[in-house]
């Protein structure tokens, strides 16, 4: 495979498996084409025309050789310029991938944020008050990230001559849709129930050893579940706080989480909502995983590095 099939491929995985199905992906592009198009001529140059095909900017190919065979990819959660070195020094590898955005996916975090408002949506949060929460945060996150080194690892790559791509949010819809199907197939009753189903998954099961396995952060593991809802897998980052209470309202009970700030934690606990923590490294790892095994089906040869716990399913 190319570097632009490899990249393809997660993209396309990303909109299978994501909330909004195929046809909200396709219409969330769509509304992007009209924004493009009633641009002023002099403003669509400035236009980044990646967002009229990839509904994931926080994705990208940073540095690559066109056209080049991929045989051995490194792959991580978090690259930067020692890791970059570190493939150099391997000497064979043909493409580096991240799960963490950098460079311009990292510049564009905030643009896959509205997926957020479907999720909710999806779980019974009215849109419009899904919407006008994310929106304040949404912004908060654009400012966020605008003070980041975003070039750092991209130069790197350069300099060393080594090809870079990320996906992130098609890998994060990949463990969410992963977790929705488990949980729904063993519908379990209590918090701990949870717990159990988490803890039989490997990647979770290793984390566990090292003893950051799934945890119960607000609430506890006696408590029944009522109605499960997966809004903190996949969307970017941690949404707005004030969603809790509005989650609460719509009828959830659990929420299943990669990880939580202190005040997102609160707010999830006044709301008399379960909060499990099932692990940012390990969750991150199941859903690089399950794009990774359709590269192995591929005959191409992975090499975990930088916290992915790789496990195959090949
Ligand atoms: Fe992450």
């Amino acid at each position: 495979m190319t570097i632009k099939e490899i990249f393809n491929l997660t993209v396309q995985m990303g909109i299978k498996a994501d909330f909004r199905g195929e046809d909200g992906v396709r219409e969330f592009l769509e509304e992007k084409k009209k924004k493009y198009e009633k641009l002023p001529e002099e403003k669509k140059t400035d236009f980044d025309k990646e967002a009229l095909e990839n509904p994931y900017l926080d994705s990208r190919i940073y540095n690559s050789e066109e056209g080049k065979e991929v045989k051995r990819v490194m792959a991580g959660i978090d690259i930067g310029p020692a890791e970059i070195l570190m493939a150099k020094e391997f000497g064979d590898i043909d493409l580096i991938i991240a799960h963490h955005p950098i460079g311009k996916g990292l510049a564009h975090l905030a643009d896959v944020m509205d997926l957020q408002c479907d999720v909710l949506n999806y779980y019974g949060v009215p849109i419009n008050v899904a919407e006008g929460l994310m929106k304040e945060r949404i912004s908060e996150v654009a400012r966020g990230v605008n003070s980041a080194n975003h070039q750092r690892t991209v130069d790197a790559a350069k300099l060393m001559k080594m090809s870079l791509m990320n996906s992130h949010t098609p890998c994060d819809n990949l463990a969410a849709s992963f977790l929705k199907k488990k949980i729904e197939e063993k519908d379990p009753k209590r918090v701990s129930d949870v717990l159990e189903i988490l803890k039989e998954i490997p990647e979770y099961k290793e984390a566990g050893k090292i003893g950051v396995g799934p945890k119960v952060f607000a609430g506890s593991p006696e408590n029944r579940c009522g109605k499960i809802a997966l809004t903190e897998i996949t969307g970017g980052t941690e949404g707005s706080p004030k969603l809790y209470e509005k989650m609460s309202q719509a009828g959830i009970g659990t929420i299943i989480g990669m990880h939580i700030s202190e005040e997102h934690k609160k707010e999830a606990e006044s709301s008399h909502l379960n909060v499990v923590i099932a692990g940012h490294m390990s969750s991150d790892s199941l859903g690089v995983n399950l794009f990774l095994d359709e590269l192995e089906k591929k005959g191409i040869e992975i090499v975990p590095c930088s916290g992915l716990t790789r496990i195959s399913r090949v």
